[in-house]
């Protein structure tokens, strides 16, 4: 046999595979999703998301200096509001001294340089457990907004460095740009959680914040995983409103989407591996059935190969670590 082309060539060592990789990981890549409790030295592990904790403001810090000190840059905030302060319009979330504002600056303090990204949308807050206020059964998006829009002056004004809207309500970029600029928080960056979709695989996320939709599902304002056009749509919205990063969300089912976003926007694209991919890897080795590591090297990198400048992800520590050994 006499081949003109023999592309087994660049894959016969692992050097040569080395020399020629595209897509490389590196802690630059992650952004770390935390989940804040009330109190002090806590730490309870939850129970769908196996070796990933909620943490309260205290351990919170320590966590944050860990993962500064391994190399990663960024840490994206939620917090677990008590029952009693639940209400219909997220009134707790404004609250300067809520869980959220006192751990934002927390870790200002202890950790000026890492990049805090928080989550702006009233699920965790919302007696309905919805990302919106709730009028006749309805999520109603202007009154929505304008509370979003406040939300992420009271993180900036906390210190965030960047809000990240994850409701998916309509006009909600704009809104947040303009009241931050009211605001005079001209250093305040947006990460737009563009193309969210109604996802099966928040589940573990909703019972880390305990923050479950009451009634109905998302898909009023969450997008429909059958579309492709509508998410670009969504991301060229958002930033023409001034978003200065987008995100797809979750990561694995949409690679596609990641890809034809990032072709499409001339800002960074983030995507968010989210709480049931996280979860499936994790059951699925707990079973011996695959290797863990090795599915969150691959798992990750696709995100990465797809489009991705940025992943949130429960892996970052361990993708840390993967990657320097
Ligand atoms: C809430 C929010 C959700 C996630 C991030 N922000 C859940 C939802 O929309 O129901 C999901 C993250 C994950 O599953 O890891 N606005």
């Amino acid at each position: 046999m006499y081949l003109q082309r023999r592309n087994r060539i660049l894959r016969s060592s692992s050097a040569i595979r080395s020399l020629i990789a595209e897509t490389i990981l590196t802690s630059n890549d992650f952004i770390a999703p935390l989940f804040i409790v009330e109190g002090e030295n806590q730490r309870e592990e939850i129970s769908s998301m196996s070796n990933y904790f909620r943490m309260s403001t205290d351990v919170t810090v320590k966590e944050v200096k860990e993962l500064w000190g391994i190399g990663i840059k960024s840490i994206l905030l939620f917090v677990k509001s008590k029952d009693e302060l639940k209400d219909n319009k997220g009134t707790e979330a404004l609250n300067p001294d809520g869980l959220m504002q006192r751990s934002i600056k927390a870790i200002k303090d202890a950790c000026p340089e890492m990049i805090i990204m928080t989550d702006v949308a009233l699920d965790p807050f919302s007696s309905y457990g919805h990302d919106g206020i709730v009028e006749n059964g309805e999520i109603v998006n202007d009154a929505t907004v304008e509370v979003l829009a406040k939300m992420s002056v009271s993180h900036a004004q906390a210190g965030a460095d960047f809000v990240a809207p994850s409701d998916m309500m309509d006009g909600r970029i704009g809104a947040i740009r303009k009241a931050l600029e009211e605001n005079n928080f001209t250093k305040t960056g947006i990460m737009a959680y563009s193309a969210k979709y109604a996802s099966c695989f928040y589940g573990p996320f909703r019972d880390a914040l305990d923050s479950a939709p009451g009634f109905g599902d998302k898909k009023t304002y969450q997008m429909d995983y059958s579309n492709r056009i509508e998410a670009i749509r969504e991301a060229v919205m958002d930033v023409e409103e001034g978003a200065d990063i987008v995100m797809v969300k979750p990561a694995l089912s949409y690679l596609d989407v990641i890809r034809e976003v990032k072709d499409a926007v001339d800002v960074p694209v983030s995507c968010y591996n989210i709480s049931g991919e996280y979860a499936m890897i994790k059951a699925a080795s707990k079973m011996g059935w695959i290797d863990e590591e090795k599915a969150i090297l691959e798992t990750l990198t696709s995100m990465k190969r797809s489009g991705a400048d940025l992943i949130a992800t429960y892996f970052a520590k361990d993708a840390v670590r993967l990657i320097n050994h």
